[in-house]
């Protein structure tokens, strides 16, 4: 990753009317039908944007869409780049800079994940408070990085505050049950066993998942404050664990969704 080659990522973007976005929005496994709120949607497909990282087969429909919700210019992520798909920690991110560039100042994410916290159930939604980087790398730990902005990025309240308080109200005023706590990211694409998923819960972990962590280390180089929520398709039980299904998990994210949707646009409103 170069700055030039930064630069023209952006430029193809901005040519194709990708105008001052002011909230970047990634979304996660089966969370999609949030770009159906998108008014006057204009759409770059990740393969055609220079300089993104090749898209696999199964990532074709990997697109940035950028348009207005609520009234405000959004530029959004529908799939992203995972580490289990062969990418490394720079190129799962780049996106990440690209919409800094465009002038993002907000960034939101979403991902599908288990839930590790026995008092959490599949369909809730729970606002990433925190998390424990399982992945074995970091998207700084590359030559050059000091080019882009602080090495040694501070941790210490990676979600930002006033965000999260934000959500919290409209998820009261509007009758949803939001959790709140700690996200686990892991590689993948296996699951986890039943003594990784006691291990979890003796971590700390509420949630665990296969993202999100690494655009959230970069989103803080770039000082760019973020707002993360996982919606909790399956429940981490190591003492009654039962087969992942995949379809299933897919399926409870579209049911679950419609909230998520209704937290980000009110949010939209509010920031
Ligand atoms: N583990 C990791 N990633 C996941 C899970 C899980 O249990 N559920 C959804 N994404």
């Amino acid at each position: 990753m170069t700055q030039a080659q930064l630069d023209e990522s952006v430029d193809y973007l901005i040519k194709r009317g990708f105008e001052a976005p002011e909230i970047g929005i990634v979304l996660g496994t089966g969370l999609g039908q949030l770009v159906d709120n998108i008014e006057n949607p204009v759409e770059a497909h990740y393969n055609h944007i220079p300089h993104f990282p090749l898209a696999t087969v199964e990532f074709h429909s990997g697109k940035l869409i950028y348009g207005t919700i609520s009234g405000k210019k959004v530029v959004v992520m529908q799939g992203r780049f995972h580490l289990y798909e062969g990418y490394d920690f720079v190129d799962i991110t780049y996106p990440i800079r690209v919409m800094h560039l465009l002038g993002i100042k907000k960034l939101f994410v979403s991902n599908a994940a288990g839930a590790v916290n026995l008092d959490f159930k599949k369909g809730d939604i729970m606002l990433i408070e925190d998390h424990i980087n399982l992945q074995g790398g970091s998207p700084l730990a590359f030559k050059g990085v000091s080019e882009f902005g602080e090495r040694f990025v501070d941790m210490s309240e990676p979600y930002d505050v006033d965000m999260r308080k934000k959500i919290e109200n409209i998820a009261n005023k509007n009758g949803i049950s939001l959790k709140k706590g700690v996200y686990a990211s892991v590689v993948g694409p296996q699951l986890e066993t039943k003594a990784e998923y006691r291990m979890l819960k003796i971590l700390g972990a509420d949630a665990v998942g296969m993202s999100t962590v690494p655009e959230v280390i970069v989103a803080n180089h770039l000082r760019l404050p973020i707002v993360a929520v996982s919606v909790l398709t399956d429940e981490c039980d190591p003492e009654n664990l039962q087969p992942i299904d995949i379809q299933e998990i897919i399926a409870v994210a579209n049911r679950t969704e419609p909230k998520m949707i209704q937290l980000f646009k009110e949010l939209i409103l509010e920031i």
